[in-house]
């Protein structure tokens, strides 16, 4: 069973500036939700309880949100507008939070290595909540889904997505080989490849469960293009042992870290789940 959710959100979001120069892109709403609570949400179905955040400065707003508010509750009480935040309330009670800070950015492979005190010797996920996953209608989520891939494989488990060959030089891609309908045991692994380069069209998503052992192979790896500490160096390692698996997920996934992917999860969004609801 994995209980435990690592959110890196100390990213600069310099692509939403000038809307995040003072607030953290993870709070930017789809609809009436910030977008870091649809990960948590997404964490909290697939049984991880504890969420542990990366933050950095400028980033407080986060942890008001998971926090009561006094003075708005007190005003809202008994009113037609309460039940808009007891959904959040439900969360916080559901859930524990903690919270640690990486005050360089020096890669996600760095945030993750923040976040090994709060995450222990024992197997995480891993919610880039710029990712915006929406579940199929009736079907579980995608964390849910890998929790479940995690468990039959009892190893690492990296979300993937076929991505069109001209994005293919954003993401990290993996070659592997099928093992079950969607399901790849990984064996190489590409930060940002050129499209000639690149081993498949398969796109690693900001969705994953580590094992702890990662964070002995971030150590190793040390920093790679850019001068950043990349995840993806410290999971080719563990691939190398055979330990990484690639799992095709159901459901959407909207790149919310982009402004096109943005309006699209915005517009799919209010059509398919807040007009329904
Ligand atoms: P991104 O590169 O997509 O996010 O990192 P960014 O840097 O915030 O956005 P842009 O490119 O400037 O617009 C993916 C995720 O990893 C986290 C980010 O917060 C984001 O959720 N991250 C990245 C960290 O927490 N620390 C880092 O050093 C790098």
């Amino acid at each position: 069973m994995v209980r435990k959710c690592l959110f890196p959100v100390a990213g600069y979001g310099t692509r939403f500036l000038p809307a995040t120069k003072a607030m953290p892109k993870e709070m930017l709403p789809v609809v009436n939700k910030p977008l870091v609570q649809y990960g948590v949400e997404e964490a909290s179905e697939a049984g991880m309880k504890f969420m542990g955040f990366i933050t950095g400065r400028g980033k407080r707003a986060i942890a008001d949100h998971f926090d009561i508010s006094y003075e708005l509750e007190n005003e809202i009480r008994g009113s037609s507008k309460e039940g808009l935040i007891l959904p959040i309330r439900k969360l916080m009670e559901e859930n524990d939070f903690a919270y640690t800070r990486q005050n360089e950015m020096k890669g996600l492979g760095h945030a993750v290595q923040c976040g090994q005190y709060l995450m222990g010797d024992e197997p995480f996920g891993m919610i880039l909540a710029d990712d915006l996953c929406v579940a199929d209608e009736g079907d579980i989520g995608v964390m849910a889904q890998m929790a479940q891939i995690h468990e039959k494989y009892g190893c690492s488990v990296v979300a993937v997505q076929e991505v069109p060959e001209d994005n293919i030089h954003k993401y990290g891609v993996i070659a592997g080989e099928e093992i079950e309908p969607g399901v790849f045991r990984v064996n190489n692994m590409v930060e940002k490849p050129a499209k000639e380069d690149a081993p498949s069209n398969l796109a690693i998503i900001g969705r994953y469960i580590l094992t702890p052992d990662i964070f002995a192979k971030i150590e190793e790896t040390g920093a790679g293009i850019n001068g950043e500490i990349q995840i993806t160096d410290a999971l080719l390692k563990q691939a190398q042992e055979g330990n990484v698996i690639a799992y095709k997920f159901r459901g959407r996934r909207f790149d919310c870290g982009s402004i096109e992917g943005f309006v699209e999860a915005t517009n799919y969004v209010y059509e398919n789940i807040f007009k329904k609801a």
